[in-house]
């Protein structure tokens, strides 16, 4: 008799059938750094993630390194914004100091940006406007310019968030001209206009003062939308491909695993971790079996990488101290 659940009879045999195994090598943990000094401030929309200033980025990076996690994305919260964000590529910027002092913190700790402009421009948007529409290749020298100010602060791999087209082949021939061969670009190939980015934009002030990012980023009801982008950044010169977010584009991730070779990234975002903490505080779920899932879930439709939120609980709980 044909019976699948003699393989579900214990642990011991459940692990050795198991597919699919979330590891800590395959975290990326985003961290926002802020202006000013001595801060370390609790993000409201983000519960358990923090605000850093520079100067107290140190225990911060000791601790993520003690779990294991090998991976920082940064994103900067900057004071001053203008038109064209220029505070996004200046080499004082607060991005910039952060790369800067991670690295001596800790040479060896991976270091990947978030290259866009929503945090940085006066109007919010990811890119130079002309009549109130974000002109595509006069935006391109822009991003250009900042993913070279992070690769001469030292940043290991730069990963662009604007949905511009082009950007890529942008980048990479910036890069490369000036003696940054050497540094990968991760892609947001496949980014959705989502709602779930709302704890994010609270978080680093980046909301689109007028209109919305519909123009820039995908409708959510595409799939073979998501397939052209990523195959057009692979020519352009892309190492590694997202989507975003993770959760309600499973089938996107499966998509994109399918198509490549390349190294596949999810973003697991903030909306998606500011919910499951919600549920979790009310009392709905259990958090740490529903963070696992969600994260071995995200895995197995194709994931290499995860960016998440949850990076350093997992680590916790996948080293058995929590
Ligand atoms: C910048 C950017 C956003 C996120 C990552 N980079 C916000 C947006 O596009 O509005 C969202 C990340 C998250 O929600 O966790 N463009």
């Amino acid at each position: 008799m044909l019976r699948p659940r003699r393989l579900r009879m214990n642990e011991g045999i459940r692990s050795l059938v198991r597919e699919t195994t979330l590891n800590v090598n395959d975290f990326i943990y985003p961290l926002f750094v802020v202006e000013g000094e001595n801060i370390k401030k609790e993000i409201e929309t983000l519960p358990g993630v923090y605000h850093f200033s520079v100067d107290m980025l140190e225990d911060e990076i000791k601790e993520i390194k003690d779990l294991g996690i090998k991976s920082i994305i940064l994103f900067g919260v900057p004071e001053s914004k203008d038109e064209v964000g220029s505070s996004a590529y200046d080499n004082e910027g607060i991005v910039q100091r952060a790369i800067r002092k991670v690295k001596e913190i800790d040479k060896d700790m991976f270091v990947v940006t978030d290259v866009c402009m929503c945090q940085y421009t006066s109007h919010g948007h990811c890119g130079i406007l002309k009549d109130k529409y974000v002109d595509n290749d006069e935006t391109l020298e822009y991003l250009s310019k900042i993913a070279l100010s992070h690769a001469v602060a030292g940043a290991d791999m730069v990963a662009p968030s604007d949905m511009m087209d082009r950007r890529i082949e942008a980048m990479r021939n910036t890069l490369d001209d000036n003696g940054f061969e050497n540094i990968s670009i991760m892609s947001y190939s496949a980014k959705y206009a989502s709602a779930f980015y709302g704890p994010f934009r609270a978080a680093a002030n980046s909301a689109p003062g007028f209109g919305d990012r519909k123009t820039y980023q995908m409708d959510p009801a595409n799939r073979l939308e998501a397939v052209k982008e990523v195959e057009l950044d692979l020519l352009e010169g892309a190492d590694i491909v997202m989507v975003k977010p993770a959760l309600a584009y499973l089938d996107i991730i499966r998509e994109v695993k399918d198509m490549t070779n390349v190294p596949v990234a999810a973003y697991n975002v903030s909306g998606e971790y500011a919910m499951i903490k919600a549920a979790a505080k009310a009392g709905l779920v259990n958090e740490k079996n529903i963070i696992l899932e969600t994260l071995t879930s995200i895995k197995r439709a194709g994931a290499d990488i995860i960016i998440t939120y949850h990076a350093k609980e997992a680590a916790k709980w996948l080293k058995g101290e929590i």
